[in-house]
């Protein structure tokens, strides 16, 4: 791509933008690979094809270079379910807890935060908590009760979801493994309980992508974002793979991110193009963000 030489930009985009997007990226990957490709980025633009918090999270980390969104309205669910002032309300009823964020927040929640997590190291990061501290698990509640079964800690859960690995039907997803009885359930940690305890691996997006590699299965049924088949199927052209079901009555049968697919070719083009829409935060906010996720980098490598 021509204007992105000519505006020395780097494009970063997650696993549920749009194919086309994902062809002209530089760097597409999960949660925590996109923070750190995003620290190191030496170009003066970073366009971020993902949504709000996840471009908010590389302007915290690389605060010098323009950091530019699409569409400044792809939000997202979890990080919507959390206001600030209810959060600091919560975390102040509760002095003693140590609190830990799920990335999918606002870079205003991760200021409040002792630590960030995102779904490929949650596990280790509440693990590196000594036991007898008591842990804020936010905002995810589904990830929170991944987590709790997990480990046995005994967190308490902000209720706050994702609506869409909220929408996989069980029913649905049973009738679909009947029609491919030797496919493996594979599922993000987002998805509720009664999906994870039908998958054989739970995990992040790459780490989907990867266990789909190395797993010597051919058919994998996939419960996250409907995004991920594309680099999925890229890695493993010889292998079937299916969505899991929607509870919608939609024409993918399968989940999508409304709020990730607000990005378009054409609007990375023009945003681009104008350097604009940019992700802006106050320094007192960013400075306070860094520290959390500071501390998960740290604790990831
Ligand atoms: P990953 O960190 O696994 O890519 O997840 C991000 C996300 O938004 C999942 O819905
Ligand atoms: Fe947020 Fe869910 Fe969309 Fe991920 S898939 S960005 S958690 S709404």
């Amino acid at each position: 791509m021509e204007l992105k030489k000519e505006k020395n930009a780097v494009i970063l985009a997650h696993y549920y933008q749009e194919a086309d997007i994902q062809d002209i990226a530089d760097y597409v990957g999960d949660s925590l690979g996109l923070s750190q490709e995003a620290m190191k980025v030496d170009a003066d633009i970073i366009l971020f094809a993902g949504v709000h918090f996840m471009a908010e999270t590389a302007k915290i980390l690389n605060p010098t270079k323009k950091v530019i969104l699409p569409d400044l309205k792809a939000g997202c669910s979890l990080a919507e379910s959390c206001p600030p002032d209810l959060f600091k309300k919560f975390i102040d009823e509760h002095p003693d807890h140590i609190v830990i964020t799920y990335v999918n927040c606002s870079a205003e929640i991760k200021a409040l935060s002792d630590i960030v997590c995102t779904s490929s190291n949650a596990l280790k990061i509440v693990e590196s908590i000594p036991k007898e501290t008591p842990i804020i698990f936010a905002p995810d509640k589904n990830l929170g009760k991944y987590i709790i079964s997990k480990t046995g800690r005994d967190m308490l859960l902000w209720d706050g979801s994702c609506v869409v690995h909220e929408a996989f039907s069980l029913d649905k997803l049973i009738e679909v493994h009947k029609q491919y009885p030797a496919a493996t359930i594979i599922a993000h940690p987002e998805s509720e309980t009664h999906i994870l305890q039908t998958a054989s691996y739970i995990g992040s997006t790459a780490g989907m992508i990867n266990y789909v590699k190395t797993n010597p299965n051919n058919q994998f049924i996939v419960a996250t974002e409907a995004g991920i088949l594309h680099k999925m199927q890229q890695e493993v052209p010889h292998k079937i793979l299916i969505p899991a079901p929607s509870k919608e009555d939609n024409t993918c049968a399968c989940s999508e991110c409304g709020y990730m697919k607000m990005n378009t070719l054409q609007k990375v083009y023009d945003c681009l193009l104008n350097e604009s829409p940019e992700i802006n935060i106050p320094e007192n906010i960013r400075k306070k963000a860094l520290v959390p996720i500071e501390r998960m980098l740290e604790l990831s490598k």
